[in-house]
């Protein structure tokens, strides 16, 4: 079915290669639903401009309903090895089914604009999706939080033993990283949710059709103001796809520090075998592929949001059909990082945290010594002078071998003379941890909080 969608102008037949590589509706076809949504406001707008009958808008609006229906149930429907794409598809199948009034529908409108409204139609949803998966995400680092409430853990910086923190700190972390990304997807969604329908090629339409009634019957917040803008804007592609980036990071991120506690060496994490895979060869293995793929895919959407930069960079106003590369890029996008936030979310309920293990880790390695020297200033001590009494104090102690707190205290008092029989309360994990009370600090009080308030903004 190749009813081409001009014809006068030409004489001579296309070569079959180059009408392969100019085909998009083998991935554009998922805009059907949404092409076909805009196509129904504009058969409004043409009647109410008095440029269909009442019975050609009506057997429009039937036939493209049709169309979806058909495309929704029957999977051999979309099997179409000639349709350049999804408008030119639907258009057709629409004279096919109705005959001559079909022919009318593209009056006063173009691909141009047809195909950034029904794009921006089609990603406004999938915002929504994004949205609610990574609230569920969320909501499984909640519940990982509460199950492991007081738990402590190492906190690290430059992968060294710094501070001990809780672990539902180290949870709520990522809890507002994916908060940042909701709040960044909902902006990019109030400009993706701007109509460009009305623009027609690049100059707008020259007919009277109401662009603020379209726009209401397709719930956008806004229309375009500038046609030549309306169909060359792909700023709401990058938007998304940047915002996806940001997401990925948080999650490849979240990843590798699992993978970390979840090795033999750090061994603060259990992976269940829900989510990890054997080896083929070693019996012992159990890997974390999930969470390895999570880290790997990261990388393919930083690519998208890059090339999408890279085609729009040097295009002449308006369209160029350059932009048909936006769709692969967004849809795979889409794809994955839903992907990746449901896997994620899985794997966050398929963890357990090995307490004891990460609760010895967090009292080994001096990771009390910033406490120490915090107890030396409440002696009055400068912190600059704590800090270097301190640090012969961690001297003497990997001299013995033993941790802070196990030097008598004439050991300590012959380098710190101010420090007395109250130093082994203020060196203890609880203690150590306590004192973080600041708003957004790891002591318990906080972060028990902390977990409550942001149940409350998820909900
Ligand atoms: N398939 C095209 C795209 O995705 C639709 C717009 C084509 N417009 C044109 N004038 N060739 O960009």
């Amino acid at each position: 079915m190749g009813a081409k969608l001009w014809g006068g102008r030409f004489t001579g037949e296309a070569d079959a290669g180059f009408l392969r590589f100019n085909r998009s509706f083998d991935f554009d076809r998922r805009l059907l639903a949404a092409d076909v949504r805009a196509s129904i406001a504009h058969c409004a707008a043409l009647r109410r401009a008095d440029l269909l009958t009442e019975e050609e808008a009506r057997a429009i609006t039937e036939g493209l309903l049709e169309i979806s229906r058909r495309a929704s149930t029957d999977p051999d429907y979309l099997n179409d090895a000639e349709a350049e794409d999804v408008h030119s598809f639907i258009e057709a199948r629409l004279v096919q089914l109705i005959g001559d009034a079909g022919r009318k529908l593209h009056t006063g409108r173009s691909r141009n604009d047809q195909v950034a409204t029904a794009f921006r139609l089609w990603l406004r949803e999938e915002i929504d999706q994004l949205n609610e998966r990574l609230r569920a995400l969320q909501a499984a680092l909640l519940d990982l939080a509460e199950r492991h409430r007081d738990a402590a853990l190492p906190g690290y910086t430059h992968l060294q033993r710094a501070q001990p923190i809780l672990f539902a700190h180290w949870c709520l972390a990522y809890f507002e990283m994916f908060e940042r990304d909701r709040d960044r997807l909902r902006d990019a969604r109030r400009r993706v949710n701007t109509m460009p329908l009305g623009s027609a090629a690049l100059a707008g339409a020259s007919y009277q059709l109401d662009r603020e009634a379209m726009a209401r019957a397709l719930g956008f917040e806004a229309i375009t103001r500038n046609s030549l803008d309306a169909v060359s804007d792909r700023d709401f592609c990058v938007e998304a796809t940047a915002a996806a980036s940001l997401v990925m990071v948080h999650l490849s991120r979240l990843a590798e520090d699992i993978i970390i506690y979840a090795t033999t060496e750090f061994g603060f994490i259990e992976l269940s075998d829900a989510v990890a895979t054997g080896s083929s060869l070693m019996p012992q293995k159990k890997n974390p592929d999930a969470l390895e793929l999570i880290r790997g895919k990261a990388g393919r959407i930083f690519g998208h949001t890059v090339a999408l930069l890279a085609m729009l960079k040097g295009l002449p106003l308006a369209y160029n059909k350059d932009m048909q590369e936006d769709k692969e890029a967004v849809f795979d996008t889409v794809d994955t990082v839903k992907a990746c936030l449901e896997t994620m979310a899985t794997v966050l309920r398929n963890v357990r945290l090995n307490e004891a293990r990460a609760r010895e880790a967090a009292t080994r390695g001096y990771m009390n010594a910033t406490e120490l020297a915090d107890y030396l200033v409440r002696k009055g001590v400068p912190f600059r002078d704590a800090h270097e009494l301190t640090g012969r104090l961690v001297l003497a102690a990997m001299a013995r071998g033993v941790e802070l707190q196990d030097l008598a205290l004439d050991e300590m008092r012959a380098i710190a003379p101010m420090i007395e029989g109250d130093v082994y309360a203020a060196l203890t994990l609880d203690r150590t941890l306590g004192s973080k009370e600041v708003i957004g600090g790891t002591a318990p009080a906080r972060v028990h909080e902390a977990i409550r308030e942001a149940r409350q903004r998820l909900s």
